[in-house]
């Protein structure tokens, strides 16, 4: 189904007004590199501006007011979930990409959903906001970042690898919760 078109300035105003100064600079970040990204892997630009200007969207609750949204809109929680906040925004925002921006492609709303953890078999579009949001210019120098910026435009399947392996060693260096879809998507893609 051809889902309606959003203007994509709409969406940056309001995130302007929504999100914090540095959250706002990365999701602008996100939705540029996803455009790009977009170009070089035939994946409509709409789509991934939509997506990665949008993506964070959730990201202003904290986790107690993440869980409330979560608990009155009667959207699950997985244990893995619960134990890690990272995880609960994604969720959230596509509830609300979906709910309050009225985003009707699923497309759009499963890369915002799986934006955090990856998953196996990601769409081109998953791909690319779960890329962009690694690789965005914003972002500060992370384990993997230049080797994933690197093998981009060349392979993103390979890239995903990158940055799930890079992701899942962090997670354990620092004793945190690994999201088992993660894990699975990292098997995937290496
Ligand atoms: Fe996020
Ligand atoms: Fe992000």
């Amino acid at each position: 189904m051809k889902h309606e078109k959003h203007d994509l300035n709409d969406f940056q105003s309001e995130m302007k007004k929504r999100l914090k100064r540095g959250r706002y600079i990365h999701s602008v970040g996100v939705m540029y590199t996803a455009m790009n990204l977009a170009m070089r892997y035939d994946v409509s630009l709409h789509d991934a501006g939509v997506a990665g200007i949008l993506h964070d969207c959730a990201k202003e609750m904290n986790n107690e007011e993440l869980i409330k949204f979560c608990n009155s809109n009667n959207i699950k929680l997985t244990e893995d979930e619960l134990n890690n906040y990272s995880l609960i925004h994604s969720k959230a925002g596509a509830y609300m990409a979906e709910k309050k921006y009225k985003i009707t492609d699923e497309n759009i709303i499963n890369a915002i959903r799986y934006h955090t953890t990856g998953k196996p078999g990601m769409t081109r579009l998953e791909q690319i906001i779960y890329v962009a949001d690694y690789i965005e210019p914003n972002r500060k120098d992370i384990p993997g970042l230049a080797q994933a910026r690197s093998n981009v435009y060349i392979d993103i399947d390979k890239t995903c690898g990158i940055i799930l392996e890079n992701t899942i060693e962090y997670l354990k260096e620092t004793g945190k919760s690994i999201d088992h879809t993660s894990i699975e998507a990292c098997k995937y893609y290496n």
